[in-house]
């Protein structure tokens, strides 16, 4: 099989981390098979963790084990398994255990989304991505809090910013994403005092990427000159904020969203 067409490898970046920050952690992270999370569950492995990445495609999924283990000298071993039924996030946990002993990390990454505008969007298309996108990552969050809460460790969930304003074609995933967020936020209230953190990550436009593609249906991303940055985000750009993250220099800071989008979220218009 010829390697994922969403794999952007994290060499698009360079870290100024320690390489052996996550020696002896453990990943967990769903929709880790391509695009985004893959990148993140990267960026984690370079420096030292293990990790399981979960998702339906069986096939996909065991590619990028094996190309991640290959890219990185850490393991990650492929857990098939639906964000929306527990019992296959539960069996995806049990595997980790078996194989690792612990987690440590959760990436709440499992996504889905397309480009309709609410007149023409089925009851069902608007149940199916909040199904995949807020009950997934609660139940994801019930799945693994304990072994979180054994380990002292973090969640991130990766969000958006489509939803702080009003996103054409996008309500079924901005009510979903708007819903993560507030997720986030109880789970970093409530946990706080067992020694867990949760953070969001709000990805901007990330060149190469199959949300990127959705959305921008041409296939063609323009290199946006608008943007502050001046160039469209890299999967290496969430890696760096997830690593961040999760390190110890991020140990106050629980509760928050963190937008990794090179400044569009604060572009104005002139009109
Ligand atoms: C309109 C659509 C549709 C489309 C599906 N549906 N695709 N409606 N336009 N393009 C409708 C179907 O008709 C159906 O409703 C319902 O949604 C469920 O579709 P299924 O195909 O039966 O569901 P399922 O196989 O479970 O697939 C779910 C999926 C998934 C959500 C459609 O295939 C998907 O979107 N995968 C994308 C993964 C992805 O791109 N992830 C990255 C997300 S990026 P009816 O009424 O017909 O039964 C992201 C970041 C956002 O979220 C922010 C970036 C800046």
């Amino acid at each position: 099989m010829s390697p994922s067409p969403h794999v952007v490898p994290i060499a698009d970046s360079t870290s100024v981390f320690k390489p052996d920050l996550f020696k002896g952690k453990v990943l967990f992270c769903t929709g880790g098979g391509s695009g985004i999370c893959r990148g993140m569950t990267e960026a984690m492995m370079r420096h030292g963790a293990n990790a399981t990445i979960v998702g339906r495609k069986l096939e996909r999924l065991t590619q990028a084990a094996k190309e991640l283990s290959e890219a990185t000298g850490q393991e990650c071993i492929a857990a098939q398994g639906d964000v929306r039924q527990p019992s296959t996030l539960k069996e995806a946990v049990a595997k980790t255990i078996a194989k690792f002993g612990r987690i440590d990390y959760v990436i709440n990454g499992a996504a889905g989304n397309f480009l309709v505008p609410i007149s023409e969007m089925s009851e069902n298309a608007f149940k199916t991505v909040m199904e995949i996108d807020t009950i997934g990552t609660f139940n994801t969050i019930k799945a693994t809090l304990a072994h979180i809460r054994a380990s002292k460790g973090a969640y991130i969930h990766v969000s958006a910013t489509l939803h702080y304003n009003g996103t054409p074609y996008q309500a079924h995933v901005s009510a979903a994403k708007a819903g993560v967020d507030a997720l986030s936020a109880v789970l970093a209230v409530e946990e706080g005092p067992n020694g867990v953190r949760s953070n969001v990550i709000a990805p901007g436009p990330i060149a190469g990427t199959e949300g990127m593609d959705r959305l921008s249906p041409k296939g063609d991303v323009p290199n946006q000159p608008g943007l502050p940055a001046g160039r469209m985000g890299v999967v290496g750009d969430i890696g760096n904020a997830t690593v961040f993250l999760f390190s110890d220099a991020a140990a106050f800071i629980t509760g928050q969203a963190l937008a990794v989008d090179g400044g569009a979220l604060h572009l104005q218009s002139t009109f």
